[in-house]
């Protein structure tokens, strides 16, 4: 297994270019089963989930060429072979549970392995469920596998989710588009991801309203046409390396970059003492004194603060000057980065869903290991402003949401480098 090696190097200054976004792209890919016709992606990230939806969406006879480098996926499901997600796949990455809701509305049946627990969380499914049940379809829990059928087709209902979840927004969503009469989805996830979505479902013909908002209306269609839709800048990749050159110093432009993909976290950064400021071509970023203040954090569905930026973030409290608390509402086990960070010469004590951080004067390099995919990305900023060499073992957590992420690092004068495994 890799490593990535980085070597705490002073401030960082230049530009890094940000790529479109992986959970934009893993609900926008499943879409094409959707059609019978073409949907072209472009924009796309090179990752390790990409490439695993990509073999899903082969598993199941859909067509799915990645050209120029992975940043364009050309794709049809115009004969299917089958409409089984398998254990396999979904096992290695839960958004495989997206082609649910296309494959039930498109061919009237699907089965999609539950996905099993990860490192941060049981991540149920009886959101998607309880959602696309009230749209008619009848499915039931067999050998972990979900059966779900729709012989007559899905009809359309008003439906309140329990809980705002992204991943169940979309399928219920996708879903809808080829329903019988009018959905109504109540208490809606509102991110960037799901309105790229719906932007990308209304150019294949869907009639759709209200994304980014809390309800979202669905007057389902008989089919959908083909596409090009290019997918959305990743927010999370934007939000991690704003705070390169805030854990560091320097000044760093984010190319690509929005500041309303990121209002709720660019609020803590100004409040820590970072400065944004927004650029012809994307977000700049620097760091306005020494340390950073210590500000408090509670993770929350769009627009709050978000749960996939936490694990960064305590990284940069690790540094701050004073006390900050992070309180963690999505995920049940989102802290596995804090005691390899205390391994770091961090100060962190998690009880619960909170963690309270003291800020330290300097961490030390140290040999760590990443746990999960933002976890690994937090341990390398806290290496990049650490004193000496930290280690991250098991970097292929890095690789599913993070392409180039030496050269990019690299690009703004950080000492890092992959160190290949036996
Ligand atoms: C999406 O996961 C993202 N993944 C996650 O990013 C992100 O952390 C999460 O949304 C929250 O923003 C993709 O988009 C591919 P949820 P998703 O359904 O859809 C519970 C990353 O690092 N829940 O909003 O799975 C669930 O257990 C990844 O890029 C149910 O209880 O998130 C969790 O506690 C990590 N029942 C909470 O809701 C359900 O049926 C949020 O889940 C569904 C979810």
């Amino acid at each position: 297994m890799d490593s990535i090696l980085v070597t705490g190097n002073g401030p960082l200054n230049g530009q890094i270019p940000i790529a479109g976004a992986k959970n934009a792209c893993l609900t926008l890919m499943p879409a094409t089963l959707l059609s019978e016709e073409p949907l072209t992606l472009t924009n796309a990230p090179r990752l390790s989930d990409i490439r695993t939806m990509t073999a899903l969406l082969q598993s199941l006879g859909a067509e799915v060429s990645s050209l120029q480098d992975g940043q364009v996926l050309a794709m049809s499901s115009h004969d299917l072979t089958s409409h089984t997600a398998d254990y396999e796949i979904v096992r290695k990455m839960r958004a495989s549970n997206l082609v649910l809701g296309p494959l039930l509305a498109r061919f009237g049946e699907a089965v999609v392995s539950l996905p099993g627990g990860c490192a941060i969380g049981a991540r149920p499914m009886d959101l998607h469920v309880e959602g696309l049940e009230a749209l008619g379809a009848e499915i039931e829990l067999k050998d972990g596998y979900l059966h779900a059928k729709a012989p007559g087709g899905l009809k359309g209902a008003v439906h309140e989710m329990r809980f705002a979840s992204v991943g169940a927004t979309e399928n219920i969503v996708m879903a809808a588009t080829l329903a019988k009469g009018t959905t109504v989805l109540k208490n809606a996830a509102r991110e960037p991801e799901i309105v790229d979505l719906v932007e990308c479902l209304r150019k294949m013909g869907a009639q759709i309203a209200g994304e980014g908002t809390s309800t979202i209306e669905i007057q389902g269609v008989d089919r959908l046409h083909g596409a090009t839709h290019q997918v959305v800048t990743d927010r999370i990749e934007l939000g991690t390396y704003m705070l390169a050159p805030a854990i560091c110093g320097g000044e760093v432009e984010l190319l690509g970059g929005r500041m309303s993909l990121v209002d709720s976290f660019v609020a803590k950064l100004n409040a820590a003492g970072v400065n944004v400021t927004e650029t012809n071509n994307g977000l700049k970023v620097s760091r306005k004194n020494g340390r950073v203040n210590a500000v408090d954090v509670v993770t929350e569905p769009f627009p709050g603060f978000p749960t996939d930026l936490q694990a960064q973030m305590m990284a940069l409290m690790c540094t701050a000057e004073g006390t900050s608390v992070l309180e963690e509402r999505i995920f049940e086990n989102r802290f596995m980065h804090a005691p390899e960070l205390v391994r770091m010469g961090a100060s962190i004590e998690v009880h619960g869903g909170t963690a309270t951080v003291t800020g330290v004067d300097q961490l030390k390099g140290a040999p760590v290991m990443a746990t999960d995919l933002r976890a690994s990305v937090s341990l390398i900023l806290a290496g990049l402003a650490a004193e000496g060499e930290t280690t991250v073992s098991r970097v292929y957590h890095l690789d599913r949401g993070y392409e180039h992420v030496v050269r990019k690092l690299e690009g703004v004068g950080a000492k890092i480098e992959r160190i290949k495994g036996q």
